[in-house]
């Protein structure tokens, strides 16, 4: 077998296929000059609202815009009861969320001023666990006057952050009985998703607001930052508007504080040259997790990833590296694919629960072994694409070849004594 090199990454290949009409694309902003706003724009939310089947996509700068703009939209006095003053200071409404993802998704949440409580993962999709969800609504919420209220602390149970980990959605037939039940709404954090479906319905539809980035590794990728949000409800589309322009309602009135956060002319023309090509690029990304599941499924030491719900995207393709008592073998493999040329990536190399600043009170923080556990173990395999037949197979034969040392926790203990 040769040495390849094989990137976790790349877009060098995309770029080269696509560049003449890239390139044209790019023109045509200069040579209307209408580098923010304007129909470029416009043209590229409504394509996108048509590919989604939503009535509003609003644009905006990135996906943690996008996450700060639906937290904000969502918050109208008539929504965040207050029905006692809350004894945690400055963050004043829980919002329930995983403990597995980017930063965004829950720093969005602290820097909105909500206090995001972790609800474990399952282990086969990574996604946030109803069951758990509905047993800690259970355990530690009750109903006054129709609002969720967290028993110990008074504090509001105000929604639920879901995120659609590595292309998959979370199961949102049994989200959504449990937020009906508890009167949550949902912001959908689908940055990772945009092309999935569940039950029919695209990625970024299932809750009350969607979130995308098209940060440039993305499964639609701009080339720079961007994103937007998506919604059904006419109500919230025009907050979201308000919320991504300083707050404005018309002129030089303004009804709250906002931020200015614009999508670019020209990343709305590279996305929208780009957008009909992503299914093509999805089935791309889903032939290569088929090849990478079959032949690795059997392999000891190694987990593939389940699709339990809908279409996965495999905005990554990431297995787990350990032994039946979840001892990790991570490392080894990492160090074998990394002397045969082939590059891996750490999603995520930490849980969030473990960033001080997100979780302050530590009490109301419930335990998440299972994110633990996929912090120590997970290692994402190279997934683009338009990765080669013949990359694949040799990343597949390197895996195979892998010889692995048993670990022997306990003996590991003893040594160190
Ligand atoms: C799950 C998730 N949420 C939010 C974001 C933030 O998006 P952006 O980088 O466009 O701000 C990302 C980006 O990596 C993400 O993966």
């Amino acid at each position: 077998m040769n040495k390849q090199s094989v990137p976790a990454f790349s877009l060098a290949r995309q770029v080269k296929n696509l560049r003449p009409q890239l390139l044209a694309r790019l023109e045509k902003v200069l040579d209307t000059q209408q580098f923010i706003g304007g129909g470029f724009i416009e043209a590229f939310e409504k394509q996108l609202a048509a590919y989604l089947n939503v009535k509003y996509v609003i644009s905006c700068n990135s996906g943690t815009d996008a996450l700060w703009m639906a937290l904000h939209a969502l918050q109208t006095p008539s929504n965040v009861p207050q029905p006692a003053p809350s004894r945690m200071g400055q963050q004043d409404k829980i919002i329930l969320t995983t403990p597995f993802s980017f930063i965004a998704s829950s720093s969005e949440i602290a820097s909105h001023g909500g206090l995001p409580v972790f609800i474990d993962i399952e282990p086969e999709t990574f996604n946030i666990n109803p069951v758990l969800l509905e047993q800690w609504l259970q355990q530690n919420a009750e109903m006054i006057d129709g609002n969720a209220v967290h028993r110990a602390t008074k504090m509001p149970i105000v929604g639920l952050l879901p995120v659609d980990l590595f292309g998959q959605c979370a199961d949102y037939d049994k989200l959504s009985v449990i937020v009906k039940k508890w009167n949550l709404w949902i912001v959908e954090d689908c940055a990772q998703a945009l092309g999935a479906e569940y039950n029919g319905k695209k990625a970024g539809t299932l809750g009350t607001i969607g979130t995308f980035s098209f940060y440039p590794t993305k499964n639609l990728g701009a080339f720079g930052d961007a994103g937007c949000c998506v919604t059904n409800d006419p109500v919230l589309a025009e907050r979201l508007l308000q919320l991504r322009n300083h707050g404005r309602k018309t002129g030089y009135d303004y009804i709250s504080l906002g931020i200015n956060s614009r999508m670019d002319a020209f990343q709305a023309a590279i996305l929208a040259e780009k957008l009909p090509h992503l299914d093509g690029f999805n089935e791309s990304r889903r032939a290569i997790a088929d090849r990478y599941n079959q032949a690795l499924s059997q392999l000891p030491f190694v987990k593939v990833p389940r699709t339990l719900v809908g279409t996965h995207v495999y905005h990554q393709y990431c297995i787990l590296v350990e032994d039946a008592a979840g001892n990790s073998y991570r490392g080894q493999l990492e160090q074998h694919l990394a002397n045969s040329g082939i590059q891996t990536r750490i999603f995520y190399p930490k849980s969030l629960p473990e960033i001080s600043f997100l979780s302050p009170h530590a009490e109301l923080t419930t335990a998440c072994p299972i994110s633990d556990r996929a912090v120590n173990n997970i290692l994402a395999l190279p997934m683009w694409p338009e990765l080669e037949d013949g990359e694949v197979d040799y990343v597949i034969e390197c895996v195979k070849s892998m010889n692995f040392v048993p670990v022997n926790k306990s003996a590991e203990r003893v040594a160190c004594l």
